[in-house]
């Protein structure tokens, strides 16, 4: 007994203090745990009596105590039950609300609270999501990102290789992302001269429609990412363009146009460009509107001679060109230097080939 009592006495007090009125119902129990005088006088009195051997009384208020312990475990499994079924309620209400945003960007403002994507956009440029069809908007975590842009809005800040799908008809397909220059979100388009490699080894710029079509190169080092991905990109979203060319002194200047798009396959790709500034030309002015030319398939207005050809290079050559970013890349040792105009020349710097070329474009819309 001795011992039943040395154990039993703080867990009594203990249950005392907690569970005093064993006729009340375990909610309004909950709400009244502060103990008032005469409970605690009450809860004295059984102490003392207990001290008094009167053993039997406290067994038995002991029994009741445990008999509502029993209870609370009840009414707490009870309340996990309920939990599932409200953690399954608004399961479904969730799936409500993202089928209710797969239908449509207009339905989005119904959706109260729902813009948390947004919020992030501090910056000056968007993603390219408030497309017209065929883009359909996706809210899965889970999908590809359509462009660079909103990799950068997602929260990416580091430049470099990224899965993007700009079309959700389409396979995803891998891009440089400069994620720097001015807030970043940039998906590369051509790039050249990154790593200083001797020109026997630099990826071949003098290639065929089909290649120019689907694009060449590695997204890790020279590459032109492909007219069917720029149209991709472009399709239904005013973009803009920057030009990158760094000289052989290392010196960088640069060509931004406010809007940038080409057309499609069956218009031979056709840029669209306005709204230059920069330091380094407009580079692009004479090749507003052409269509693009390879040495295989002539779209240019230089009548029988092919531009292309001529200066070994692709572009929206006209009769022939102000820029031929696509030229060949500078002989070892000639620090951008050429004998002829068929390098990588921008504007009116002629015979001269540029060490780095970049080109990137950001969604407007
Ligand atoms: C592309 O640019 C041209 C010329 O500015 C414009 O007429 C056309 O609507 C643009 N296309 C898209 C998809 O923005
Ligand atoms: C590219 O041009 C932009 C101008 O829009 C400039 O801010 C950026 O620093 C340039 N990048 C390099 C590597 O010169
Ligand atoms: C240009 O920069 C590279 C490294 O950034 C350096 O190796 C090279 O000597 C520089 N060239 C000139 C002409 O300053
Ligand atoms: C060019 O920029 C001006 C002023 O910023 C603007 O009003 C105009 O609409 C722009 N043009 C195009 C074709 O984007």
């Amino acid at each position: 007994m001795k011992t039943f009592a040395t154990l039993a006495l703080p867990f009594l007090a203990f249950l005392l203090t907690f569970f005093p009125q064993s006729g009340e119902s375990a909610y309004t129990r909950g709400y009244a745990s502060s103990s008032t005088t005469a409970e605690r006088s009450r809860q004295g009195s059984v102490l003392h009596s207990f001290d008094k051997e009167k053993g039997y009384e406290v067994v038995i208020k002991l029994e009741d105590a445990f008999g509502e312990v029993g209870e609370d475990l009840k009414l707490i499994k009870d309340l996990a039950a309920d939990m599932r079924v409200v953690k399954a309620l608004l399961e479904d209400v969730s799936q409500d609300v993202k089928e209710l945003r797969q239908l449509g960007p207009d339905t989005e403002n119904l959706i109260e609270g729902s813009n948390t994507d947004r919020r992030v956009s501090q910056h000056s440029f968007s993603s390219g999501r408030n497309r017209t069809p065929p883009y359909r908007p996706q809210w899965e975590v889970s999908l590809p990102k359509l462009n660079c842009a909103e990799l950068r809005l997602s929260g990416q800040k580091r430049s470099g290789v990224y899965s993007i799908q700009p079309d959700r008809t389409q396979a995803t397909f891998e891009t440089y992302c400069d994620m720097t220059t001015d807030g970043g979100g940039w998906t590369v388009i051509q790039r050249r001269g990154v790593l200083n490699v001797p020109k026997a080894v630099r990826e071949n710029f003098y290639r065929t429609w089909k290649e120019y079509e689907n694009g060449f190169g590695s997204v890790r080092s020279d590459y032109w990412l492909g007219l069917d991905k720029i149209f991709m990109l472009t399709q239904d979203c005013s973009h803009e363009l920057i030009v990158n060319v760094t000289g052989w002194d290392n010196t960088s200047k640069f060509a931004r146009y406010g809007r940038f798009n080409i057309s499609g396959k069956q218009d031979s790709y056709r840029l669209a460009i306005a709204n230059y500034t920069g330091n380094a030309g407009d580079g692009l002015l004479q090749h507003n509107k052409m269509r693009f030319s390879t040495y295989d398939k002539q779209n240019d207005q230089n009548g029988d001679e092919n531009c292309a050809e001529l200066y070994r290079g692709a572009w929206w050559y006209k009769d022939c060109f102000w820029s031929n970013l696509n030229g060949e890349y500078s002989d070892d040792g000639a620090n951008g230097v050429m004998p002829t105009r068929s390098g990588m020349e921008w504007s009116s710097r002629h015979f001269y080939s540029y060490m780095k070329t970049e080109m990137k474009i950001r969604p407007k819309c």
